[in-house]
């Protein structure tokens, strides 16, 4: 239960530890948001004095992340540190009298999580101290109108880099999980970008909402949208026309002059005036030409 309530306590505050007995050293988790610090505990229960002591910090076995020897540490004299934690990673001198060995992360990037170990290897009996580290991203949602369709109005949510991978959801002001596409989904340096479309109706509201959970790291944001009541009206006589009158301004470009050439034909055949008339009569009195329209009356001229 206490075990619990630690592990709750962290996903409220986001950025926290827990504390997991098993076999071996206990494992401290801690999860913090990519660009903040992060101090990695680790102290001698017995406090005693280690300015003249070494200790180890590594990340899953081997990556060194940062060592101390009897005042000396990483540096142009003694080189073996990770890239990854160059200029990042200190430890504070002012500690180590009382037994603390923790170090700061300064500017935690997505690709420090891991498990780190503080290690005392000349130290008898040997101690070690288990960290595991997430360094979670959870950049908010970014939600547009990508288009007007037929079936509704199409909404397009991203969530551009986060980790861990996060659920994305599209949902109605009353949280109903509305039916999505498949999310497209994409891992670039560790971080996830992830896009999924629904498509709209109206509702009382016109009100949406695309949801990002990230449960390992009990992280949720949303983004609210609000969609034109005319953008969800009866779309016949709003939206429609423009898209459709420019696709007939285009069909009739190429329909009409075409009509024209065999409705001539047909009069030099027939002579019949009354009929090219009314043809090109009912040209000048629909704007919005039908295909079918033209198609059925070049097919009543062949
Ligand atoms: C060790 O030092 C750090 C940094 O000053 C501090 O946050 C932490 O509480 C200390 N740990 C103990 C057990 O005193
Ligand atoms: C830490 O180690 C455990 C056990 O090997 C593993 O399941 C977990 O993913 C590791 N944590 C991170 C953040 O890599």
């Amino acid at each position: 239960m206490e075990l619990l309530a630690v592990v709750c306590l962290c996903l409220l505050t986001w950025s926290g530890t827990t504390f997991a007995a098993g076999n071996g050293p206990d494992v401290i988790k801690m999860v913090v948001k990519e660009g903040d610090d992060t101090i990695l505990p680790c102290s001698l229960s017995t406090r005693e004095d280690i300015v003249q002591k070494l200790f180890d910090w590594k990340r899953d076995g081997q990556k060194e992340v940062f060592l101390y020897d009897a005042g000396v540490t990483y540096g142009k004299d003694h080189p073996g540190q990770d890239e990854q934690f160059k200029q990042r990673v200190f430890h504070f001198p002012d500690q180590l009298q009382f037994g603390n060995a923790s170090i700061v992360i300064r500017n935690t990037k997505v690709t420090d999580s891991g498990n780190y170990t503080c290690d005392f290897p000349r130290l008898q009996p040997r101690r070690r101290g288990l960290i595991e580290l997430v360094v979670g991203a959870a950049p908010a949602p970014v939600t547009k109108i990508l288009k007007v369709t037929e079936d509704g109005v199409v909404l397009q949510c991203e969530v551009r880099g986060a980790s861990p991978k996060p659920d994305v959801k599209w949902q109605d002001s009353d949280g109903n999980v509305l039916r999505a596409e498949e999310p497209q989904v994409s891992e670039r340096g560790g971080l996830y970008y992830v896009s999924l479309l629904t498509t709209v109706t109206k509702t009382s509201t016109n009100l949406f909402h695309c949801v990002s959970t990230q449960k390992d790291i009990g992280h949720r944001t949303e983004e609210e949208i609000y969609v034109p009541e005319r953008l969800l009206e009866d779309k016949s006589c709003h939206e429609a026309p423009m898209f459709i009158g420019g696709w007939f301004s285009g069909v009739l470009t190429v329909s009409v002059p075409l009509a024209v050439l065999v409705a001539a034909k047909y009069i030099r055949k027939r002579r019949n005036k009354g009929e090219f008339k009314r043809l090109i009569g009912s040209y000048q009195h629909h704007r919005y030409f039908e295909l079918s329209h033209v198609q059925s009356l070049i097919s009543s001229f062949i």
